[in-house]
């Protein structure tokens, strides 16, 4: 799978990786289900997998799946704590649960970033993070921070990564946030390219998506995604090997011209 650098950390990671809300909160006896996906994603190249401490048993069923393949994995996770206290003792346990690193950790709704961004900076440092970044999906959400706040917190130099929500029904993010992004050499992954799955449930007109260059629904959303030159990343979360590996097939794709995004746009808009 192609990889583009995430922003100014010059990393370069494949394009695709794999979402974790809802899909990988799993109960025990389920959790072979998890590393079933986890083991084809990183055999077909798959690196960056997102978690959070808030998707119920998910960031502990990323880790029991990666195993011993950790090092082979793009950790993505987050703190989601109002107290530096607090947001430690999250970290700690990720420690735990990932070999004592996290490799982009992001504050969730931007909650508490000025309190927290201090002692991030300083394990950043120490080398047990190895990049910073910021959720943001929607004024407020869950308590958080609004689109606004999270300008100014791009703008402090102390985070390298933004998550963001964009798909053809959610592009509030394309007038500021992406151009701030990208004047500020920040990391862009984007979460929700499916809208949960909501895009997927209408079934568009196969022969104007055949116009638009893309066989399925899914594949045509995931290169709408990864067609914007701003976008490093994309998140679709999945616990089914079919479609993991269509997304991967996506992300292998080569990117749509405008016209195809336009007609992608009008389709699922
Ligand atoms: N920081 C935040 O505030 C925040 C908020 C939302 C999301 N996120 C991150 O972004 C990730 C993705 O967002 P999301 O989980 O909201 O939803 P999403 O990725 O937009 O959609 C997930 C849904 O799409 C289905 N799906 C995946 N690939 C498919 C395919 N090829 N064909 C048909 N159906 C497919 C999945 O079901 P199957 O399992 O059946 O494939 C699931 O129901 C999250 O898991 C999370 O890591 C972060």
């Amino acid at each position: 799978m192609p990889g583009r650098e995430l922003g100014r950390t010059g990393l370069t990671l494949p394009r695709v990786g794999l979402g974790t809300w809802r899909r990988f909160d799993l109960p025990a006896g389920r959790e072979h289900l998890a590393r079933e996906i986890v083991r084809l994603a990183l055999d077909h190249g798959v690196r960056v997998f997102d978690t959070a401490p808030v998707y119920g048993r998910s960031e502990g069923v990323l880790a029991r799946a990666l195993g011993a393949d950790r090092q082979r994995a793009f950790v993505a996770t987050k703190i989601w704590a109002d107290t530096p206290a607090a947001g430690r003792r999250q970290f700690e346990h990720q420690l735990d649960l990932f070999d004592g690193r996290v490799d982009l950790l992001q504050l969730h709704h931007l909650i508490g970033w000025q309190v927290h961004a201090p002692w991030l900076e300083r394990e950043r440092e120490r080398g047990r993070i190895g990049a910073l970044g910021l959720t943001y999906w929607r004024d407020h959400a869950f308590g958080g921070g609004t689109a606004a706040e999270l300008e100014q917190a791009m703008r402090t130099g102390v985070f390298d990564a933004v998550q963001i929500p964009l798909n053809p029904r959610e592009r509030d993010v394309e007038e500021r946030l992406l151009p701030l992004a990208r004047e500020l050499d920040l990391g862009v992954l984007v979460m929700r390219p499916f809208a949960e799955g909501g895009l997927l449930g209408r079934k568009p007109d196969p022969r104007r998506l055949a116009e638009a260059g893309c066989a399925e629904p899914s594949e045509a959303l995931l290169r709408w995604g990864l067609s914007d030159p701003r976008v490093h990343v994309t998140l679709p979360a999945t616990i089914s090997p079919a479609h993991l590996l269509a997304n991967i097939a996506a992300g292998s794709a080569l990117e749509l011209t405008d016209r195809q995004r336009t007609a992608i746009t009008e389709l699922f808009g």
